[in-house]
């Protein structure tokens, strides 16, 4: 190798490096900046002007040599296009010297462009040889400050992705407080004074009256409490205190609770005995008791006259405990199976004299989920309908 081509081979890099550091400096001043390069004659390439810098996607920064007229030079650029990415010579009589050749700046990772060079006639081998290097050199530099460019944005574009998304988090919750304090207030006044309003001695429509403002009072609240507990769990504030809990204990809880809705529908309630329930699993108590009222109590409302709500547990060898809640209800038809767990929506019952939000079954089902467990359902249409939730066992049968 001469003395001449290592210096050639120096210049490359230097300007390799120039390129890269002008694509550093910003996006915007990308283009002009190389352009700037562009007019500039490589000084030991004795025959060749360097004309310009084509980039891929950003136009022709070409820059003619003197005498070249705007007509020529996009005369010129049109003609360097229509080479296609492999580069060439095209004449160029309207500017001297006379001839203009287009060498790719690629890398394996694509093509940046063209380094495009002006001389009278072709250059030696020697000098080709330099410029198709020069042009290769620029094209990795360029695709890579290009890529870093790229994963610079993609990650800046993140954080403020999760920037926004934390603000949206933020105010959420501050909505959901102020909401539950806003709401249950006043709404608890409105239940206090209604109950003391009951223990004075009313008419009978008086006590009607007061009657239907506690009921609507008391489905208020359990509606506010519900989409709050929604709305929490879905912007994960819902706090649990998980714990060793007895089955039978919460089951038996649950009965107590809903033996008056079920005596008022002559529903018969099965339960299991102790004995057949003496498994402790790992859950919030408060939120596993929601969860069973929840499913019993639809069980009451979506069951026929005179018919039968069973409980039972079971455990399994998976460490899992089984407590399924079955009813003798018109079940629910395989086509709307899918929509079951979808909040707000009633599946038709809507349109039913049975009261209700769409929403118990959601919360119910994640609740399981976030104790770790699971709620499932199996239905016969015209026989009933067996909801199942599992959990872990917390320790062996006492
Ligand atoms: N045990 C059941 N038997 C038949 N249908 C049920 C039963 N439980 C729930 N469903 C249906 O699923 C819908 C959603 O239940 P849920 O989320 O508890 O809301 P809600 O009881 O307030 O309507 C109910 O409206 C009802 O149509
Ligand atoms: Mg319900």
């Amino acid at each position: 190798m001469t003395d001449e081509l290592r210096r050639l081979r120096a210049q490359v890099s230097s300007l390799q490096s120039l390129l890269t550091l002008s694509k550093l400096m910003g996006d915007s001043g990308d283009q002009l900046r190389i352009v700037h390069l562009a007019g500039t004659a490589v000084p030991s390439l004795a025959r060749c002007q360097l004309v310009g810098v084509e980039l891929a996607g950003a136009g022709w920064g070409l820059v003619g040599p003197a005498g070249g007229s705007a007509a020529a030079l996009r005369e010129v650029a049109g003609a360097l296009q229509r080479l296609g990415q492999h580069g060439g010579a095209v004449a160029s009589p309207a500017m001297a010297p006379g001839w203009v050749w287009a060498y790719p700046m690629q890398s394996a990772a694509g093509h940046a462009g063209f380094l495009v060079v002006a001389a009278a006639a072709e250059p030696p081998a020697e000098e080709r040889f330099v410029l198709q290097s020069l042009a290769q050199q620029t094209g990795v530099a360029l695709i890579n400050a290009r890529l870093q460019a790229d994963e610079r944005a993609a990650a800046e574009a993140a954080l403020e992705a999760k920037r926004e998304a934390d603000r949206a988090n933020t105010a959420k919750s501050e909505f959901l407080s102020r909401m539950s304090h806003e709401l249950r207030t006043p709404l608890n006044a409105i239940l206090g004074f209604g109950q003391l309003l009951q223990l004075d001695d009313l008419a009978e429509e008086q006590a009607e009256s007061v009657d239907h403002i506690l009921r609507a009072g008391q489905h208020l609240l359990g509606l506010i409490n519900e989409v709050l507990d929604l709305a929490r769990i879905e912007s994960g504030h819902l706090a649990l205190s998980p714990e060793a809990v007895g089955v039978f204990e919460v089951i038996k809880d649950t009965v107590d609770l809903i033996g008056p809705l079920a005596t008022e529908r002559a529903l018969r309630i099965q339960a299991p005995s102790p004995r057949e329930c003496a498994w402790t699993v790992q859950a919030d108590r408060q939120r596993l008791k929601q969860v069973l009222l929840n499913l019993a109590s639809n069980a009451v409302k979506y069951n026929r006259h005179g018919g039968s709500i069973s409980l039972s547990c079971h455990a399994g060898d998976d460490g899992r405990v089984r407590i399924a809640v079955a009813d003798t209800g018109p079940g629910i038809p395989a086509d709307k199976l899918p929509r079951l767990f979808t909040q707000f929506d009633r599946l038709g019952a809507e349109h039913s004299e049975v009261q209700g939000t769409g929403i118990g079954l959601v919360l119910a089902k994640r609740l399981a989920e976030a104790m770790g467990g699971a709620l499932t359902v199996a239905s016969v249409e015209g026989q009933g309908t067996t909801f199942t939730l599992e959990l872990s066992l917390a320790m062996e049968p006492v």
